[in-house]
């Protein structure tokens, strides 16, 4: 197995047209080995969410490459960059997009479903990671029913359903209270140090960061070491 689950090969990216572009990227040079977990911090707006979204394949680079789990993305197609994604990545992300016309359990157990796995083993193990995240009680309700940290945990439950290798988090205990924060910490850095995923996290929370054992500054296009 390739030991890099994750690179980022002379990446560029700028938003905008040619008058007012945000330029965030200009050759970025990065990667992240198998097993390991690293908290990217730095200030609003220097491109912490476009990187987690270069990552997942969402946002395709401008010049450059990203390679998923050694696989090379730039020439992939959307249908197979969805496979990439279901099968190894597990997001979390600042808005968390569920479903509204889903239940929580629907909501979590759909991509289980979706990867081909049978529909009892998808609803069992979405009720697992359910109560894992502390919602066995919210299995029925509907995303508008419960409130935004919440759904920031259904959305890690839902992240986590696929098993997938790679965990790509943007500030997933931004809307929690201390207790459930640190449930979130700890069960992310579980699974790193337990199950072997690895963790590529963006947080404003030092505490947090810190704890992953690896810190690097997103500044002025660069990841550097703090
Ligand atoms: N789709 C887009 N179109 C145009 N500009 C964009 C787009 N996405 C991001 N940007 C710009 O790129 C810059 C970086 O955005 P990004 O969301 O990556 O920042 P961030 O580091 O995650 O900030 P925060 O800490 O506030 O979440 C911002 O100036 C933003 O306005
Ligand atoms: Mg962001």
């Amino acid at each position: 197995m390739n030991d890099i689950v994750l690179e980022f090969r002379g990446v560029h990216k700028a938003f905008g047209g040619p008058d007012e572009s945000v330029v965030l990227f200009e050759g970025l040079d990065w990667s992240l080995e198998r097993g390991k977990a690293v908290a990217v911090v730095g200030e609003s707006g220097t491109g912490k969410t476009t990187l987690l979204h270069l990552a997942a394949t969402l946002e395709r680079p401008d010049a450059g490459e990203v390679l998923v789990g050694g696989r090379a993305t730039a020439a992939l197609t959307e249908r197979s960059l969805s496979e990439v994604r279901t099968r190894t990545l597990g997001l979390i992300f600042q808005f968390h997009f569920l479903l509204k016309e889903f239940s929580v359990l629907e909501n979590v157990a759909l991509p289980s479903w979706l990867a081909g796995v049978a529909k009892k083993d998808s609803w069992d193990r979405a009720k697992r990671l359910i109560a894992l995240v502390g919602l066995e009680k919210r299995g029925n309700h509907y995303p508008h029913q419960l409130s935004g940290g919440e759904r920031q945990r259904v959305a890690l439950a839902r992240a986590l359903i696929n098993d997938p290798a790679l965990i790509l988090a943007d500030e997933p205990t931004g809307n929690l209270d201390v207790r459930h924060a640190r449930a979130v910490q700890d069960l992310l850095l579980d699974l790193v140090d337990r199950e072997g995923k690895s963790l590529l996290l963006v947080t404003h929370d030092p505490e947090f960061a810190r704890r992953t054992g690896r810190v690097l500054k997103l500044i002025g296009g660069k990841l550097e070491p703090v």
